[in-house]
């Protein structure tokens, strides 16, 4: 395998291509308009750099992994892909029509995989054009800090599109967890109703901000605390992955908290948009309540 095609390029998009790019893959980029993906190659750039300065990486290498991206408008280029990953907004239509399109140039040994977070596998391989070629490979973000992918069967995945994806996990590095194709699979079916579980804390006044996140970055040792971790993740996308666990199970213990759905409602997503239950316009992230 040498090429992959990553569509979708904001945060997680960014970060695949990547860790991709850095494993010695070269990757074709796309989003709705291709400022997007050149916006984005702009910030693998400043990742880089980064890496550069820290002494992780030499400049010779940076350059050869920022030359393996490239940024493209259409599809059509991804039809020489051995590997396309989805990793567009956690919608379920939006992520149907992408693997629509996209299955009209997928080659014919080629994977077609979703980086979803919460979304069945199985039911989206219907949208494309051989469910044995169909798999979820679940990234987290920041992607190229975070050792972990989850990768997710759907039925009709063949093992021989398992094995693939394992090997392509194994050059990136990461370690694998695999997961059976139900809501939310392992890490955010046990991550989302914690953050959740933190918003309706916060909105019965339990606690507030700061306190909820020092209890559990000190108290369960984690690196942020539920709500800097909600902010981190996007409170959309939290809502929605919660939505999914709600409406596919049916089970209330899912239900969203009221003031999860509140900040979404008034575009308070966290640091994508510069507040979310912390103020990020200043030097330093400032608790809204
Ligand atoms: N991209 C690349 N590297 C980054 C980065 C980014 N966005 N953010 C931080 N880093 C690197 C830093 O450069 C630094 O590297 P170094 O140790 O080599 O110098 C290292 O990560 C630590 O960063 P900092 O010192 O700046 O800050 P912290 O120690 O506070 O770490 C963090 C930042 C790694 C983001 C840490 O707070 C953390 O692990 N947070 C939890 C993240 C998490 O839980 N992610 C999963 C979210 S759930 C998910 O993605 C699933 C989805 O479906 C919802």
């Amino acid at each position: 395998m040498r090429i992959i095609g990553v569509i979708g390029a904001g945060q997680m998009g960014s970060g695949i291509a990547q860790v991709s790019a850095a494993a010695g893959y070269n990757v074709y980029l796309s989003d709705l308009k291709i400022e997007l993906a050149e916006k984005a190659k702009e910030s693998v750039a400043k990742a880089l750099r980064r890496l550069v300065e820290k002494e992780k990486i030499g400049v010779k290498e940076a350059e050869t992994t920022l030359s393996r991206i490239e940024p493209v408008a259409s599809f059509e280029p991804m039809a020489q892909a051995d590997l396309i990953i989805e990793a567009a907004t956690e919608k379920e239509e939006i992520k149907r029509k992408i693997f629509e399109s996209a299955g009209k140039i997928l080659g014919h040994q080629a994977i077609l995989a979703s980086n979803t977070s919460s979304i069945p596998i199985t039911r989206m391989a219907q949208a494309s054009p051989d469910p044995a070629r169909f798999i979820g490979i679940h990234f987290f973000n920041p992607v190229p800090v975070m050792g972990l992918i989850e990768v997710i069967k759907g039925l009709a995945t063949s093992d021989e599109t398992v094995q693939t994806v394992r090997d392509y996990c194994a050059a990136l590095g990461k370690e694998v967890v695999f997961a059976e194709d139900e809501p939310g699979f392992v890490v955010n079916r046990i991550l989302l109703p914690m953050i959740n579980e933190a918003v309706f804390v916060l909105g019965q006044g339990t606690a507030n901000i700061l306190d909820i996140d020092k209890g559990c970055r000190i108290g369960l040792n984690h690196p942020m605390g539920p709500l800097e971790l909600a902010d981190f993740v996007g409170l959309d996308t939290c809502l929605d992955i919660i939505m999914v666990l709600y409406n596919t199970t049916g089970d209330s213990k899912y239900r969203p908290a009221p003031l999860l759905v509140k900040y979404v409602e008034a575009g308070w997503l966290g640091r994508k948009t510069g507040r979310g239950f912390y103020d990020y316009s200043g030097d330093a992230p400032v608790p809204t309540r």
